[in-house]
């Protein structure tokens, strides 16, 4: 929550997320509310969950995990790729970069958006390992346009420029109780973040020089070098299920201490909120 935040001050396209209040109700009364595991399922937690607004309306557009390369050319905002480094490497995102490719059915370009930000900051472990090649997409075909500092703007700038009061709003909606009440150590964290403005460049740098070779273009001036990139490829669909009045992927505990304590999530896009009473309970 708080590195997607962070994201939308930093002008990248984050799924929209906010805290929602699910009711003991809507677990009883939503057979997908429960997390299935060997040979047993376990309800989801009702109270306070992490949603995470659909990229667009699964009953009209099309949301893909992947898009193979040759479909590089259909994606509208690949330069946001770039653009995204700023955060993952400044929040310490210890998992690879994750995003969905979305699209309206007549629209030939998908736009990419960046979810599941859960290993931003090490997870719980509020820790910065800077390792060149975390926080990274699995692919370079995505940084193939980056050509200087500036491929990296205006993010890079505006991270560089966060003051300790726009990192604390970030924090604010965050309720507490998902932190444990330490608000020493999200004093801590956001210290480090701010701290830590000042080494994105740096971090990017360990990137780009790493094996990876991420910017084979780095240093030229024109950059569309893309060859050969037709839509040949077909993608795989992940999400196009029947649709709800304003779907959103639920994120929720399974309560029961025989699992693991990291969130799981459940597709509640059929939803109705008109049926079912899920309250949005953050200001945005
Ligand atoms: N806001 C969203 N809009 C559309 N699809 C989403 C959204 N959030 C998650 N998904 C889908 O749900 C899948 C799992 O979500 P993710 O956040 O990666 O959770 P986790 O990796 O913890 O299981 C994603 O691969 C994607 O297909
Ligand atoms: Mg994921």
């Amino acid at each position: 929550m708080f590195a997607s935040k962070l994201g939308e001050q930093l002008g990248l396209p984050m799924a929209s997320v906010a805290v929602i209040d699910v009711s003991d109700w809507l677990i009883q009364h939503t057979p997908e509310l429960r997390i299935e595991l060997s040979g047993y399922t376990v309800p989801c937690s009702s109270g306070l969950q992490f949603g995470s607004r659909y990229v667009i309306d699964p009953i009209e557009g099309q949301v893909f995990d992947y898009l193979p390369e040759t479909m590089v050319s259909r994606i509208k905002n690949i330069e946001d790729f770039a653009r995204m480094l700023v955060l993952d490497k400044w929040a310490g995102n210890h998992d690879g970069r994750q995003a969905v490719f979305f699209r309206s059915p007549r629209a030939r370009m998908y736009r990419a958006a960046f979810i599941d930000h859960g290993y931003c900051f090490n997870s719980h472990e509020w820790t910065f390992s800077d390792l060149a090649l975390l926080g990274v997409y699995y692919r370079n075909y995505v940084y193939h346009d980056v050509t200087s500092w500036d491929s990296f703007e205006p993010a890079l700038s505006r991270a560089e420029r966060m003051t300790w009061f726009e990192l604390w709003h970030c924090a604010d909606e965050i309720p507490r109780a998902w932190y444990g009440g330490d608000t020493h150590g999200l004093r801590r964290l956001i210290e480090t973040l701010y701290e830590r403005r000042s080494n994105i460049r740096t971090l990017i740098e360990d990137f780009r020089h790493s094996s990876r070779n991420p910017f084979p273009n780095w240093g030229l001036t024109n950059s569309r070098r893309r060859t050969g990139h037709q839509a040949t490829g077909q993608a795989n669909t992940t999400t196009n299920s029947a649709p709800a009045v304003e779907p959103l992927c639920l994120f929720a505990k399974p309560d029961t201490s025989k699992s693991s304590d990291s969130a799981v999530r459940t597709n509640v896009s059929s939803i109705s909120r008109a049926a079912f009473p899920v309250t949005l309970s953050c200001k945005a």
